[in-house]
């Protein structure tokens, strides 16, 4: 029995209830409101939003909640939700099915649990901080490949990439060109990391990112046997959002790349 258990099973209530919405309204729902040039919210991402907070809010009242829409609780506990209700908002709204819904238990800046389940396969992965990562109740690993040219890698691109110069192509173009088998950009960066953790992937790097993209993604590629750091190596901040993660085989080379990347 984990220490947390009963927040774990909730998290996955809640993500498995929020997930079955989003396949449900998938065929219909296309109101769509601009955030930024391309950064879109959905009907579904508010209804998901508030379905999961109504749950957890009903279970325990005092702890605090952050989730990407706007819905909040202060609370007076110390554990708090980080949720992203539907990550991969843009790949949903145009109904390429590579979405999900991520809820992680903080406290004090540490994931405690993490559950981010994908809907299109009915695949749910779930962590509790000391005692593993599962994928539909199986134990999973990350891959136990060390060379960077047979490495299959993801990456995202943020938001912000027509206004600003920290836009993430040096380091994909680096990755190409100093030997990685393929880089993806799916458009999730929680499945990302959770395709890290059973080793689809070998490594995951991406800035700009939210908590509530990375908090439930972080604490299962560490419970897989994975490493988390920042891009030079430092442990990763939840509120900064640099994170690169690997099977831990290939992350200093990944992280020799980054830097090599970053002088250009
Ligand atoms: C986005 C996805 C995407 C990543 C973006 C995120 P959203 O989240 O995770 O893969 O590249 O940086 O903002 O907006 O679909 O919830
Ligand atoms: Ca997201
Ligand atoms: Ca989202």
């Amino acid at each position: 029995m984990g220490k947390y258990d009963d927040r774990l099973k909730l998290a996955v209530v809640v993500a498995r209830e929020a997930g079955s919405y989003l396949m449900e309204v998938l065929p219909q729902k296309r109101s769509i409101e601009k955030k930024g040039i391309v950064d879109i919210v959905t009907e579904a991402d508010r209804h998901t939003e508030k379905m999961i907070f109504d749950i957890i809010n009903k279970a325990f009242p005092d702890d605090q909640f952050l989730a990407e829409e706007g819905t909040s609780n202060p609370g007076d506990s110390a554990f708090t939700w980080v949720v992203d209700p539907l990550d991969g908002t843009t790949n949903y709204s145009h109904r390429f099915p590579v979405f999900c819904v991520s809820v992680a238990l903080v406290k004090d800046g540490a994931p405690l649990v993490g559950c981010v389940y994908n809907p299109n396969l009915d695949e749910c992965f779930t962590a509790h901080k000391g005692e593993g990562a599962y994928l539909n109740d199986e134990p999973i690993q990350v891959s136990d490949n060390d060379k960077l040219i047979e490495s299959l890698l993801a990456t995202g691109f943020p938001y912000d990439i027509r206004e600003s110069e920290q836009d993430n192509m040096n380091n994909f173009y680096a990755f190409y060109k100093n030997g990685a088998q393929g880089v993806r950009r799916a458009g999730s960066a929680a499945l990302d990391l959770a395709y890290t953790a059973c080793g689809r992937f070998d490594g995951f790097w991406e800035m700009k990112l939210k908590p509530w993209d990375i908090a439930a993604g972080i604490l299962l590629v560490e419970e897989a046997g994975g490493k988390v750091t920042n891009f030079t190596g430092d442990p990763v901040e939840l509120a900064t959002g640099e994170v690169l993660s690997s099977n831990g085989n290939i992350h200093s080379v990944m992280i020799e790349v980054l830097a090599r990347a970053a002088k250009h």
